[in-house]
């Protein structure tokens, strides 16, 4: 009995907490390669909300780096940290002046990192768990009273006719057809085309998706509003993100 009630209150913390442990490492150049294309209108807005300098900034699940520079042009010290061991790599031969760790973000703590000036998480809090309140007080810990948090991450679109499953099937062809244009576009070959449709249709990015609790539009910027009062929120980056921006108060 008492065996089944740890074993039960572990499971729903852990679904709570985090997702199931896949990782991106069997996905990591393929992300890579399809992040590094289709970032502009992400690096515009982030470099917008970005001071011209600072001193210690952090990119929560930094992946293969792709935000590094802006942060490294900006600030004096640099933290990413990954779960993927793989995006790690990828980040860390790229800009090998930052400190890239592999490690779980709700280990990333102000007891063992400090605080930071900024905090960036980009497509990636959507990946801890199913408790957003819970998530983004973790983040907070991590800024410094006056600095900044800027997150930016996919929201769900589900569209009335998505209950109808053949509808919905041709809905997301129709998004990994559209990835895939902008990829073969960006990068200016077949092959980022096709390199997007593997991507998308990858077991593991499948399983991702699945892990992931993906908030709707209006449920992002309430629970944003909610742990970051008075933070602005740009729904201009993509159709499929949304972008928020808060400052600390300097006795905060
Ligand atoms: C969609 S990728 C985004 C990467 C990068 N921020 C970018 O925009 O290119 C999500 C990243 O979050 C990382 N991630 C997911 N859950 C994590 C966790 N609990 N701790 C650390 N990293 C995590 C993944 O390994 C992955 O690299």
């Amino acid at each position: 009995m008492v065996t089944t009630m740890i074993t039960f209150s572990v499971n729903v913390i852990m679904k709570v907490r985090r997702t199931s442990g896949a990782t991106f490492d069997p996905i990591a150049d393929l992300y890579d390669r399809f992040a590094s294309l289709t970032q502009d209108r992400f690096r515009r807005w982030i470099t917008g909300v970005l001071p011209a300098s600072g001193g210690r900034a952090i990119d929560l699940g930094c992946g293969s780096g792709r935000f590094l520079d802006l942060l490294a042009d900006r600030y004096g010290e640099v933290v990413g940290v990954d779960a993927s061991a793989r995006m790690i790599d990828l980040a860390q031969a790229r800009f090998p002046a930052v400190k890239c760790d592999v490690g779980d973000l709700w280990e990333a703590t102000p007891e063992r990192l400090g605080v930071f000036d900024l905090v960036l998480g980009v497509n990636t809090l959507h990946h801890l768990g199913s408790d957003p309140a819970a998530y983004l007080a973790h983040v907070r810990r991590l800024v410094r009273p006056g600095g900044q948090v800027v997150v930016v991450d996919v929201v769900r679109h589900t569209p009335r006719w998505a209950a109808n499953p053949v509808a919905y099937r041709v809905y997301r062809l129709g998004r990994t057809v559209r990835g895939a244009v902008r990829a073969g576009v960006a990068g200016g070959s077949v092959g980022d085309a096709l390199a997007a449709v593997r991507l998308k249709r990858h077991e593991q990015w499948r399983n991702l998706a699945a892990d992931a609790h993906v908030l709707s539009r209006q449920e992002f910027r309430r629970e944003y509003a909610l742990a970051f009062p008075g933070a602005t929120f740009s729904d201009a980056v993509e159709s499929s993100v949304c972008a928020v921006s808060w400052s600390a108060a300097p006795g905060e």
